[in-house]
């Protein structure tokens, strides 16, 4: 392929030609809705660092709920802060729990979004941390079994799909032994497979209040530099039985989506994060960048890369602009 027999601007002459050689389509499909659910009614409380993300009460979340459906959008991911905290997460798994409620009322309601659940204990523990800690130590055995517990709690409430963000090693494991004891053979298991210890998740954090209160996440979730590593994780838990992987953040982790699905050709998902989504608002904000098509082009290049599914906060916005 040599100029001047070779012209590739020859195919990108006209919209019609560059939409018929377009190699990647976003759609809305492809979209997850990460959604933060509080207890209480009637509350709607914006999450200062994410403009446009809210803490919603459970009839909040209804409404919410309604509208994201309506734009097409076939899936969420629930987030819970519970009433109170403690060394045990027992919030995590508590029958009237945060989330295990919110599910009941969404599907009472008639929904039929796919209703994915975070799974994980760091939201629960009076320290924030994702397991059981003993003597400065975050313990990954006997977090197991919590985890476990909270997944099957999900599953009973009405959960389509369950999503272990920990880390903790072998819990692909024990939550797919768990639910199929319990009867929920069925239910799939979204894992967070490679997920690192980010910067990226600093407004999350404010949003689910769950700052570690000491040390960091260092010691379960993955070391920045390392992708081999991220390629293990994810092998890992496809063998413990992890029906869709995902690799958390996404844009500064381009190389290992690809690598991922390159490797596995697994369904798998990209989690674009919290402070992802912040940059791009405080700078539209500003005036600064042209919000719609920067977010349009940062989803299409995780898409790109290898995602089969991008869980974000853009995702009504995108829906809408699909449209
Ligand atoms: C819980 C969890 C976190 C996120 C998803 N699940 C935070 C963390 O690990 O500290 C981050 C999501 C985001 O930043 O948007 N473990």
């Amino acid at each position: 392929m040599y100029f001047p027999t070779y012209r590739p601007r020859r195919l990108r002459a006209n919209a019609k030609l560059r939409a018929m050689t377009r190699e990647t389509h976003l759609s809305v499909d492809d979209l997850i809705y990460p959604l933060f659910v509080v207890p209480g009614e009637g509350v709607r409380h914006q999450i200062a660092s994410m403009p446009g993300v809210y803490h919603l009460s459970k009839d909040k979340l209804l409404a919410e709920c309604k509208e994201v459906e309506a734009l097409g959008i076939p899936a969420i991911i629930l987030f819970g802060l519970p009433e109170a905290k403690d060394e045990a997460a027992s919030g995590a798994f508590a029958e009237n729990g945060v989330v295990q409620e919110a599910i009941r009322a969404l599907k009472e309601a008639g929904s039929e979004l796919v209703v994915i659940t975070d799974v994980c204990l760091c939201e629960y523990m009076s320290h924030g941390h994702c397991g059981v800690v003993k003597d400065g130590q975050i313990l990954n055995d006997v977090t197991l079994e919590l985890l476990a517990k909270t997944a099957v709690s999900h599953a009973e409430a009405g959960a389509d799909m369950v999503g272990p963000s920990d880390m903790m090693d072998g819990r692909v494991k024990a939550i797919r032994s768990s639910l199929d004891a319990e009867g929920y053979a069925d239910t799939p298991i979204m894992s967070y497979a490679a997920k690192y210890a980010s910067a990226f998740y600093g407004p999350f954090r404010e949003a689910a209040d769950s700052t570690p209160a000491f040390g960091d996440r260092r010691t379960y979730q993955m070391d920045v530099p390392n992708a081999d590593e991220a390629l293990r994780e994810i092998q890992l838990d496809i063998e413990e039985g992890a029906d869709i992987v995902m690799v958390k953040p996404a844009m500064a982790y381009m190389d290992v989506i690809l690598r991922a699905k390159t490797e596995f050709g697994y369904p798998l998902a990209a989690y674009n994060v919290s402070g992802e989504y912040s940059m791009v608002k405080a700078a539209a904000g500003k005036g600064w960048i042209d919000e719609k098509r920067i977010v349009m082009e940062i989803l299409t290049g995780i898409k790109r890369a290898g995602a089969d599914m991008i869980l974000t906060y853009h995702a009504k916005d995108v829906a809408g602009w699909l449209e």
